[in-house]
């Protein structure tokens, strides 16, 4: 594993199993949340993880974190497989590793004063005593711009964005080197998103964390990524340097996503020709034969519904899934 990478993730499956009858004993199908994803990401950098509602993202980052032990594969950290790692071993790596969620006011418990929230994780580790535990509260509130005299303030006395900043206070209290955020603004209105990523960013560049930074759309990633991965029905159709993404989509799924941001030159904002997909995302309970985005792909061809394509290097850090770029493409020039 190369020096730079925090979490590298390989063949990555998580199916949930449907049960049913007395007692749900009976296993009658699985959910296939997430299908064979591998990525990495490097120490410092905030990779992107976008696909529309359903298509795994949470799975992703609630298995990188363990809080689902996946059912297959194997997620390193810091050079360790957390896979095959016992609860007391994920113990001693866990502050190291945090998460935000979507919704800062369901995450946050509204019995709890805001110092109650920030500190929790410290008591948890058993680092929360005497006066430098009340000054460490102080000071992580006055990190993400809130005012230590809101310490004694209960969850809802903040407004959302507040709230969030209260989430990312308690992520940093253990000093992590990598943080899942899961669509940590996409609750918030747009004038407090901005603000919100901004403080992740200064905090990215203060600390040096890694952030898995999973979003909706492709627009709200743009920003802080440096990388980013497009998932489509639990698995990954195409990973690549930010700007490489966005200016040469290769997968005809990330193409039809990128067609609906908005583009603020209005040279090429002019000729932005919307794709619009047909049919609606498939249920990863019977996902399609062959490539599982055929049935609504606009180029798909021939062997499409029967092979699988795998994810393979188009060129230097850009990733595809699809079998309109075999993984010989681009043909390599003649020795
Ligand atoms: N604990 C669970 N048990 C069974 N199925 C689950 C469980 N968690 C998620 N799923 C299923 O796995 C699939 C992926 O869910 P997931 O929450 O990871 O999607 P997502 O990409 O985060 O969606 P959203 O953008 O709406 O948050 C969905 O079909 C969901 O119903
Ligand atoms: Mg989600």
């Amino acid at each position: 594993m190369g020096e730079d990478v925090v979490v590298r993730v390989a063949g990555l499956a998580m199916h949930f199993p449907i049960t049913s009858g007395l007692f749900l004993q009976r296993k009658i199908g699985l959910v296939k949340a997430v299908d064979g994803v591998s990525f990495a990401v490097r120490k410092g950098e905030t990779l992107g993880l976008v696909g529309e509602s359903g298509c795994g993202k949470t799975t992703v980052g609630k298995c990188v974190l363990q809080l689902y032990r996946p059912t297959s594969g194997s997620v390193f950290f810091e050079g360790q497989d957390l896979c095959r790692m016992s609860e007391g071993q994920l113990r001693q790596v866990r502050p190291r590793m945090q998460l935000i969620f979507q919704d800062p006011g369901e995450s946050l418990d509204p019995r709890f004063t805001a110092a109650d929230i920030v500190g929790e994780p410290m008591w948890i580790q058993g680092k929360a005593q005497g006066p430098a535990y009340r000054e460490r509260i102080a000071e992580l509130l006055s990190i993400v711009g809130l005012a230590p005299y809101m310490a004694d303030r209960y969850p809802h006395e903040f407004s959302g964005g507040q709230r969030q900043r209260l989430g990312v206070a308690r992520a940093l209290a253990l000093e992590p080197t990598f943080i899942v955020c899961d669509e940590p603004v996409s609750a918030l209105d747009v004038s407090i998103q901005a603000q919100i990523i901004n403080l992740l960013d200064d905090l990215q560049q203060k600390y040096g964390i890694a952030y898995l930074f999973i979003a909706h759309d492709l627009s709200v990633v743009r920003h802080l990524s440096d990388r980013v991965a497009v998932m489509y029905l639990g698995k990954i159709a195409e990973i690549a340097g930010r700007d490489a993404l966005y200016q040469e989509p290769l997968h005809p799924y990330t193409q039809a996503l990128l067609s609906a941001v908005p583009i603020p030159d209005p040279a090429v904002e002019a000729k932005r020709v919307p794709i619009i997909l047909k049919g609606e995302v498939p249920s990863p309970i019977n996902p399609p034969s062959g490539c599982v985005f055929h049935p609504r792909c606009p180029k798909a061809f021939g062997p499409c519904p029967t092979v699988v394509p795998v994810l393979a290097d188009v060129s230097q850090d850009h990733q595809v899934s699809c079998l309109l770029y075999p993984p010989s493409w681009p043909p390599s020039a003649p020795p």
